[in-house]
């Protein structure tokens, strides 16, 4: 064997080691700029604790740029099929944006008012006066215990989703 060989042999394998090195790197960092920053992954969940809500006092919190109504019912208010049942307590969950051209309503006397071109949604969300063609939409949430967890699709969501859409 000669030392042409060897040095052929050497340069071979030392060529491949970095290639490998430089492929492994490449693809660390291919991963780090794919994978959502962690702002952007906290970004898309809004926690919302149902316990200290009053009733008949909509909040209103802000998921994803959009205003979203979680509204703890009084017992005077109507039964829906649409309530979110947590414990004894009834509550709607509407994105509070008009379904007629997207204003967001007011709550005035247990009612969301469309100050743009007068729709009214009562507290289950549905429109009962003017222009908008649907309740309020339903934004995509969980229950965890007493905590509504917005962005997240859980069997809740999924049972009055269903419900909306046999609506339409
Ligand atoms: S945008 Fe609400 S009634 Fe037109």
């Amino acid at each position: 064997m000669s030392n042409n060989t060897n040095r052929r042999d050497f340069l071979g394998f030392t060529f491949a080691a970095v290639a490998a090195v430089g492929g492994a790197a490449s693809l660390v960092g291919m991963k780090q700029a794919w994978d959502p920053l962690p702002s952007v992954l906290a970004g898309g969940f809004t926690n919302v604790e149902l316990s200290g809500l009053k009733a008949g006092e909509p909040s209103t919190v802000m998921w994803r740029g959009k205003p979203i109504f979680v509204l703890k019912k009084t017992a005077d208010m109507e039964k829906s099929e649409r309530d979110l049942i947590v414990g004894s307590d009834r509550f709607i969950v509407a994105i509070g944006l008009c379904t007629h051209l997207g204003c967001i309503p007011a709550w005035k006397k247990d009612t969301w008012k469309c100050a743009c071109h007068g729709g009214e949604f009562n507290s289950s969300g549905k429109q009962t006066f003017g222009p908008p063609p649907r309740p309020l939409d339903l934004p995509p949430f969980s229950v965890k215990g007493t905590e509504l967890v917005l962005g997240e699709e859980g069997p809740e969501y999924k049972k009055l989703d269903a419900y909306l859409q046999a609506q339409v």
